[in-house]
């Protein structure tokens, strides 16, 4: 089997390289020739652990391909996967140019049976738009090709996307063709070793899977964020709370730690977009507006605690910021909470002095120079008022906190992320503020 992924993000990026990995002869296509230039000497465009090591043993074996030429890589394979951006637009809604532009170009270049998967992330009605595209595209040339549309969406965790890719929960795809149930059958066979399933589904409902999965999920954190502001006016711990629902297996461990808001590329964009399709289609996802504007406020909670510690005066305090990216194992920092508190935090006078393992470059594309970036954890705390841990980076876990506490100036600690155990932070003197337990 030969396979095309159109677009190396992240999402074409995995989707390719995984492939490959169980023995697919792949071409990644991009039109961007440095990032192809780039991939072709094991040069990435984003971090995602253990991608460079996959991707340089796929391209050693020969299996997998980088290349500028979509023409050429839609002649041989048997699937090809559009795996495109799709920014919101101008009115916030998903931008389909690049999705439909290379739909045209696979219908420009065809000259066999091909299914034509949409991987990205897109609304309902997308793949119909998708096959329209592609027969324009074989009119034009007077060819008479069969082809199918299918659509394929993606659960793949930033930070843990190759396990999920090789060791996927299920398959979705969307079919209207036997044909095509056969063939994406065939390719994903060798994902399905654990016994999880390949759920085959009408195409709209494929797509609406996608929404419907990351909005509940998104449902769940926003929900358990209003249950940790309620335990704290309370006196309940939302840890406890957590543990005790999270074994009721109707509701699972999973999801539902509170924090500082969800944020990344995925949730607030798909909720949007999903209240959104509802609206134009004369239906009010109360739920999902409930949702976001939850969210939206749950990321003002670390501050909010912070100023009130201080009695308002923060003018001129110090704030060290362990953790910049949106989640750990990611330099992402689309729609990161930090973006929100570093910025309450400078309009209210402080300064900022911030750690991230991996996204501090990232952070300073949108932070530029309103804050320094320190290059260690330690050295974000000399001389600070305050910490606030904002991304739950593994290393942040268990620090020596005799050190911690003779670099700061006040041992005040704010946890987002509830990674530190209060009653051995009160021991060792410090004040200790986390989300959903009253301390
Ligand atoms: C999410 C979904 O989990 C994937 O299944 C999906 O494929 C992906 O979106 C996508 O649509 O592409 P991702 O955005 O990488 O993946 O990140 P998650 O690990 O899901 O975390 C999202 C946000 O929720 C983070 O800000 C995280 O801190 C927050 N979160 C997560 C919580 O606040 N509490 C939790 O219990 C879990």
């Amino acid at each position: 089997m030969k396979i095309a992924v159109v677009g190396t993000g992240y999402v074409g990026l995995v989707t390719g390289t995984c492939f490959a990995e169980v023995g697919i002869d792949v071409t990644c296509i991009d039109i961007d020739q440095k990032k192809i230039d780039n991939l072709k000497q094991g040069i990435l465009p984003i971090y995602e652990p253990g991608l460079e090591e996959i991707v340089s043993r796929n391209v050693d074996a020969g299996r997998l391909h980088f290349s500028t030429n979509l023409g050429e890589a839609i002649q041989e394979c048997d699937v090809a996967f559009i795996a495109v951006g799709t920014p919101p637009g101008e009115d916030g809604s998903a931008d389909l140019k690049y999705v439909l532009a290379v739909a045209r170009s696979i219908g420009e270049n065809m000259t066999d049976y091909c299914v034509v998967v949409t991987k990205s992330t897109v609304p309902v009605g997308t793949a119909a738009k998708v096959r329209r595209e592609i027969e324009a595209a074989l009119e034009r040339r007077d060819a008479d090709i069969e082809f199918d549309v299918a659509s394929n969406p993606e659960f793949l965790k930033e930070g843990a996307a190759i396990d999920d890719f090789l060791k996927p929960d299920r398959i979705v795809v969307g079919v209207s063709s036997e044909r095509a149930e056969d063939v994406m059958s065939k390719l994903y066979k060798p994902f399905l070793l654990n016994g999880h399933p390949i759920i085959f589904m009408d195409i709209p409902s494929a797509e609406m899977t996608k929404y419907a999965a990351n909005s509940m999920l998104a449902t769940k954190i926003s929900f358990m964020n209003d249950i940790a502001n309620l335990c704290e006016i309370m006196g309940a711990d939302v840890n406890m709370v957590r543990r005790g629902i999270g074994s009721d297996a109707r509701i699972g461990h999973r999801f539902i730690y509170p924090g500082i808001g969800y944020g990344g590329s995925c949730f607030p964009k798909d909720v949007k977009a999903l209240i959104r399709t509802a609206s134009e289609n004369g239906y009010d996802m109360q739920v999902l507006k409930a949702v976001e504007s939850v969210n939206e406020a749950q990321k003002s909670v670390l501050f909010d605690k912070v100023s009130k510690h201080f009695g308002g005066e923060l003018k001129g305090k110090k704030m060290a910021i362990w953790g910049l990216s949106f989640k750990p194992k990611t330099d992402d920092m689309r729609e990161a909470p930090s973006l929100v508190i570093i910025e309450k935090l400078l309009n209210a006078g402080c300064s900022v002095s911030a750690y991230d393992p991996v996204a501090i470059q990232e952070a300073k594309h949108s932070l530029g120079d309103t804050i320094t970036y320190a290059k260690d954890p330690f050295e974000a705390l000399i001389d600070a008022d305050a910490l606030l841990v904002v991304t739950e980076w593994p290393e942040f876990r268990a620090p020596n906190f005799g050190v911690v506490g003779k670099l700061m100036k006040e041992k005040a600690i704010f946890d987002g992320r509830n990674i530190y155990d209060a009653k051995e932070l009160a021991e060792l003197g410090y004040t200790y503020h986390c989300i959903g337990i009253k301390t």
